[in-house]
């Protein structure tokens, strides 16, 4: 193996922070008062907790450890990821278990299950910080934006030490800082903000693929979503940050980029000087090193033709859209304010495939939205039928109070809406089932993610169109892209082998 070889090696082995924006923390005053313009001012907090740690240090003769628990979407997951690059500057080691020296849940609230996983969790973490009183826990994220969840906490779950929000995730040192100062707990919700904090550390979970926050927020509300209530307006980030960005993330070996937004269709409408998202595509497909790029999530709506045929031209743009349905009735699109028909999803869904024949459409579909009625939940089956989607994330519809859907009289009883659900998920197994089959025996390239969990001699690894790939290979191969004869479909992966790299 060549040196330049074994270097590549060690360097996979190791995780992937963004040392770009990293600061020396040791070179900061922290002596005199804190800056005030950001982020100087959150690596001044930084350094300040990095004094904390390294007193923890001194006195237990052990680096703390914290675990980041993240809960929600792709958006989430960058959120979490920003977090663990504060925690990991600080000194924090990174654990997967919850019996930690820092826990904090970055929730979601979109069904209202999330929430009450966060509350059936934090019954076992109490345990955990009567055994370790040293224990930090903090919460953050979408369920926190919602009114009453604070209330809750601060009466049933006293021992939380810290908690913020959506919109100030980018003042987590600080908060932190205060959390280790404060002997009560410490809160701060904003309702809304019109900042974007650019430049922090963040920790990546990969070192070849990296979601790129390219908006904050939402406008579009849905009258089931709370998406609006607790992320806030929406917010473009400006094209030049963010083509930084990724073109310091290449430089740092990525070479997938996921453009991360509730609606990335409508980006770039409240800029300055407006730019569409099909522009910000263009500019980013120039940068060398991007290899793939994906994002999330489309709305039908703003879905526009240009889009559509930068798609066509892209090189690099993955054969993959998320295209939300949520549902296939007319009456019930109008009633959830989606601003489409059944057929204008058609058309939309005709067009896309028109421009890239061999695209994986995937979607979300809401059952027993209020109202739903027999003949609503047929027209989604019919859509679902005849676009044929390649996989769809099936849900219940939850009553989210506080949105306009929650307040209607006409909620579909339990029972029904169960056997709809059942129905919808036996079609859309059944119709992916048979999708994944058509690629059976062709020659596609495989971006190679990890050593497969449960044989070491396999990679795992996707297709442009997100499929799953097992092939037989070694650890040296992730991050690299690969042609892969696609030997054998298996239900939802495939069995291949490299041809060559
Ligand atoms: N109930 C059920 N599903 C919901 N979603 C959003 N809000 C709700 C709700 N109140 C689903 C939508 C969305 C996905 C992220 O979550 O399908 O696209
Ligand atoms: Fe919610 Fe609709 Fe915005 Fe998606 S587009 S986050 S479903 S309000």
């Amino acid at each position: 193996m060549s040196k330049q070889d074994a270097e590549k090696i060690e360097r996979k082995g190791k995780k992937s922070r963004e040392m770009y924006n990293e600061i020396d923390l040791d070179k900061i005053d922290i002596n005199e008062g804190p800056p005030t313009e950001e982020p100087a001012r959150q690596y001044y907090y930084m350094a300040k907790c990095r004094e904390w740690v390294k007193a923890f240090e001194q006195k237990n003769g052990r680096m703390p450890k914290a675990c980041v628990v993240n809960m929600g979407c792709q958006m989430n997951a960058r959120d979490s990821e920003k977090l663990r690059g504060v925690l990991e500057l600080i000194g924090y080691g990174q654990t997967e278990s919850e019996d930690a020296d820092f826990v904090i849940y970055n929730t979601c609230t979109v069904r209202e299950n999330a929430n009450n996983k966060v509350y059936g969790k934090l019954g076992a973490l109490s345990t955990f910080k009567k055994k370790n009183p040293e224990m930090k826990i903090a919460l953050c994220g979408c369920m926190m934006q919602e009114p009453g969840v604070v209330e809750k906490i601060r009466t049933s779950y006293r021992f939380v030490d810290l908690v913020f929000g959506t919109h100030n995730i980018y003042k987590f040192a600080e908060l932190l800082f205060y959390a280790y100062e404060s002997e009560r707990m410490i809160t701060d919700i904003w309702e809304d903000t019109d900042q974007i904090v650019e430049e922090l550390p963040i920790e990546r979970k990969y070192f070849f693929k990296s979601g790129v926050n390219i908006m904050f927020g939402c406008n579009n509300f849905c009258s089931y979503c709370i998406v609006p209530y607790v992320r806030g307006r929406e917010r473009s980030r400006k094209p030049e940050d963010i083509v930084r960005e990724i073109q310091k993330l290449t430089e740092d070996g990525v070479v997938e980029i996921m453009l991360l937004g509730q609606n990335v269709n409508s980006y770039g409408k409240n800029l300055e000087a407006p730019v569409t998202f099909a522009e910000l595509l263009q500019k980013i497909e120039q940068i060398d090193g991007v290899k793939r790029i994906r994002f999330m999530t489309s709305h039908p709506k703003d879905l526009s033709d240009d889009l559509i045929d930068v798609m066509k031209r892209s090189k690099k743009i993955c054969r993959h859209l998320h295209l939300p349905l949520q549902s296939g009735s007319t009456e019930i699109l109008k009633e959830m304010n989606r601003h489409y028909t059944k057929e204008q999803y058609l058309e939309l869904v005709d067009k896309i495939r028109g421009a890239v024949p061999d695209i994986a459409l995937t979607t979300d579909i809401i059952v027993g939205f209020p109202g739903e009625t027999e003949e609503d939940f047929l027209e989604t089956m019919d859509v679902v039928r005849q676009v044929q989607f390649d996989s769809a994330f099936t849900f219940i519809y939850s009553r989210r109070t506080g949105t306009p859907a929650a307040a209607k009289e006409n909620q579909v009883p339990k029972e029904i809406v169960r056997d709809r659900f059942d129905r919808l998920l036996e079609e859309v197994q059944k119709i992916g089932a048979k999708k994944a089959m058509r690629y059976s025996g062709k020659t596609e390239e495989v971006l190679v993610e990890e050593v497969n969990r449960q044989d070491d001699k396999l990679v795992t690894g996707r297709l442009s169109n997100n499929s799953v790939v097992h092939l037989p290979g070694d650890r040296s191969m992730i991050g690299k892209l690969v042609k892969v004869r696609l030997k054998e479909c298996r239900g939802f992966y495939y069995l291949g082998e490299v041809l060559a790299e």
